[in-house]
């Protein structure tokens, strides 16, 4: 039989995303829901080895839907990558009386979860928090959104100088192992290529491809490159090889880096967040643990960490295709 729960915990862990200031809000609402105690932890699996705990209520989460980043703070731990770091977290979370966890982060944090609920039998469920939109389970991850706007409107800016000058512009977008920012901007803002790490493009058809467009009548051209993408990753080589076939084009290099991490979250992500962050709590008092509750189809799901971390996300096929007609 399932233990009672009368306390429960939140983090926030990783890399912020636009959105989890609206998880944990809904996260602690979902606790005073349901009659149960709820503490904040900073700075994420460090702040549960370095005892960085508060007791939160409904009104410590006002005035912070509409807030990025994250207020209980976030870190990527290395002692918590130990034995000796765990156990010195489990042994802080039992003498805060704390019976589960929901951490909100993106696959590294689903790993250290796994990976603790299942050394110390402790309930412990995700709610999908990253920019990236790169786990396995569900349609979007929280912050996703608000990023893909953000990158968006940078773009846009971007081709105003391009379409005066004449210029091809290279412009970096996060994405370490996933396209779906690159992809989805990139439609969005009209780019002429898309590079993301799903799918090896080769820097001949690249160039092969810009020589088209430029014998097509087009000036200028924005490319966008995620930057986990095989011919990317070095975006200023690229530009150099770029130049050297190109010759006629100004070549320029644009990375947005971490502006796409932060910013008010959109309606979308907060929405997303509120209805993640309820899911969580529920799902902890259905004494599940070692899930992650993500969206599928509009629905809310339940997926156990292995599938959300080790399965593959694909990327859309017929997005790619879109884009590829669309930038003619
Ligand atoms: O995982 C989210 C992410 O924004 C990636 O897209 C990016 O590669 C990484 O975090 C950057 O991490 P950091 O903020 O630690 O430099």
């Amino acid at each position: 039989m399932n233990k009672k729960i009368n306390r429960i915990a939140v983090m926030t862990s990783g890399g912020d995303s636009p959105g989890m200031n609206a998880a944990i809000r809904a996260v602690v609402r979902a606790s005073v829901y349901h009659n149960l105690e709820c503490y904040g932890i900073y700075r994420g699996y460090q702040g549960m080895i370095d005892d960085s705990f508060i007791e939160l209520n409904a009104r410590s989460v006002k005035n912070i839907i509409n807030k990025g980043g994250t207020f209980l703070k976030s870190a990527r731990s290395k002692d918590f990558m130990t034995k000796e770091g765990r156990q010195k977290a489990y042994d802080n979370l039992r003498a805060h009386g704390i019976d589960a966890l929901v951490v909100i982060g993106g696959d590294g944090t689903f790993t250290g979860a796994t990976i603790f609920g299942k050394e110390f039998n402790f309930p412990v469920v995700g709610v999908p928090g990253t920019i990236d939109n790169d786990i396995n389970g569900t349609d979007f991850t929280i912050g996703y959104d608000t990023a893909l706007n953000t990158v968006v409107e940078a773009i846009d800016k971007i081709r105003d100088t391009a379409n005066s000058h004449d210029r091809l512009f290279l412009i970096e977008v996060m994405g370490r192992d996933a396209g779906d920012i690159a992809l989805n901007s990139g439609i969005g803002a009209g780019a002429e290529e898309i590079l993301i790490p799903e799918e090896d493009m080769g820097i001949e058809r690249l160039i092969e491809s810009l020589h088209r467009s430029k014998a097509s009548g087009k000036t200028s051209s924005i490319i966008v490159v995620a930057e986990g993408d095989q011919i990317g990753k070095n975006i200023t080589k690229l530009a150099d090889d770029i130049r050297e076939e190109l010759p006629s084009y100004d070549v320029k290099v644009t990375v947005l880096g971490h502006i796409q991490r932060g910013g008010s979250p959109s309606c979308y992500d907060r929405v997303l967040a509120s209805r993640l962050g309820v899911a969580a709590v529920d799902a902890i008092v259905e004494g599940k643990s070692h899930i992650m509750v993500g969206i599928s189809h509009k629905e809310v799901v339940q997926v156990p960490f292995d599938i959300a971390i080790n399965g593959k996300k694909k990327i859309d096929e017929q997005l790619i295709r879109v884009a590829d007609i669309v930038s003619l």
